[in-house]
């Protein structure tokens, strides 16, 4: 089956890398899929933080030849049609992308699967690093970056691919724990956005005992929706962190809000053995004194460890299926509520917009009953 060549063009956001404001609503020419690949049409995408630098212009990479890049990474969608050698997949599938794709050198990690531990640098990943992303309401993709999304899930599976960045993190925050001789019993997040509520909750299904520090009230809405979950919630503002540190230190803290100070105070949050996964990045300048002799003590004397983590392996994504799967038991209607706005594409600026109450903004790209 081909794409309804009648109508050749579909709707986009575009965007030029390196100029501020630059995202604008574009008419782009449909692709045709060729061998091995499908088209897809978009049902909905995410909004994140890596979106909202790359539309300031300090971050993403146009294709080859391009000035223009369709951002939109974190997608939902449905299997349009299927380009020739296309076998076990359908039309009409629901799907994720995949976001990164292998480098052109087929490093020895991106060979084995794992793209996120890119040897080289030379990934791309939609949306972000030159190759057009998910903001349009038709794209052509590899069908071997595709996960299969079951139905149910649909209202939600928008957060599969934030909550893979969090299966990552998490993964690579147990390798790093001497799990040999002891289990990690407690653990904090620092930043209540939606990869720091997806981390808390992945941390309270494993069974931990978890802390989410951000600088909103206890009685606001990320506050209360981290708490339904059993999770206890800290306002920075009016408890810091030092004074709720456990008298042990916490076993596992993920940085999720990439403002760079905190990671000293993450670091000194941390118990024996402690391992800090860091996942979030700003871009800009801070200088600050930090009494590294402290801090060097207590990485040694301590085992602890640090450990920066990016992206997602296919696995992750599974997992990240999975699990959307069991919160959906685990805490009925919670995972809905952190979709907390849908805009539909021509107002798509409102998506944009970061308002301190909101978690997880999405961009409807065809609405329900469209397809
Ligand atoms: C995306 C990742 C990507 C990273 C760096 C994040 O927002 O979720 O898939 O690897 O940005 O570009």
């Amino acid at each position: 089956m081909t794409p309804d060549t009648n109508n050749a063009t579909c709707r986009a956001i575009v965007v030029t890398p390196g100029v501020a404001s630059s995202e604008r609503l574009a008419t782009v020419a449909r692709e045709m899929p060729k061998t091995g690949q499908v088209d897809l049409h978009v049902l909905e995408v995410g909004i994140c933080g890596t979106d909202i630098e790359i539309a300031s212009g300090s971050y993403g990479q146009p294709p080859l030849g391009h000035q223009d890049l369709v951002p939109g990474h974190e997608s939902l969608a449905i299997i349009d049609c299927l380009g020739p050698g296309v076998q076990g997949l359908s039309v009409g599938q629901l799907v994720v992308p995949i976001v990164r794709r292998p480098c052109p050198e087929l490093c020895a990690a991106c060979a084995s699967g794992r793209w996120d531990l890119c040897l080289t640098g030379n990934y791309q990943e939609h949306g972000i690093k030159g190759l057009d992303g998910f903001l349009r309401e038709f794209a052509v993709v590899d069908a071997n970056a595709l996960v299969s999304i079951p139905n149910t899930l649909r209202p939600v599976a928008v957060l599969v691919e934030p909550l893979t960045i969090v299966e990552k993190a998490i993964e690579e925050a147990e390798m790093a724990y001497p799990r040999r001789w002891a289990q990690p019993h407690t653990a904090l997040v620092t930043g209540a956005g939606p990869v720091g509520i997806l981390a808390a909750l992945l941390l309270r299904q494993r069974g931990l005992d978890v802390s989410v520090l951000d600088q909103r009230p206890a009685d606001s809405p990320k506050a209360q929706l981290v708490q339904r979950a059993g999770i206890q919630y800290i306002d920075d503002q009016k408890t810091p962190l030092e004074k709720v540190v456990p008298a042990a230190g916490f076993d596992v803290v993920v940085e999720a809000t990439g403002y760079s100070p905190l990671l000293f105070r993450a670091a000194r949050s941390l118990g024996r053995n402690g391992v800090l996964v860091l996942t979030g990045v700003t871009s800009g300048h801070h200088d600050i004194t930090v009494d590294s002799d402290v801090l060097n003590v207590s990485l040694v004397l301590e085992n602890q460890t640090i450990v920066g983590s990016v992206n997602a392996a296919r696995h992750h994504y599974l997992a990240a299926v999975a699990d959307l799967a069991d919160w959906s038991d685990r805490w009925p209607g919670l995972t809905e509520q952190l979709i907390t706005a849908r805009h539909p594409l021509d107002q798509f600026m409102d998506a944009y917009q970061k308002s301190p109450d909101a978690v997880k903004s999405v961009i409807v790209m065809a609405p329900r009953g469209a397809q």
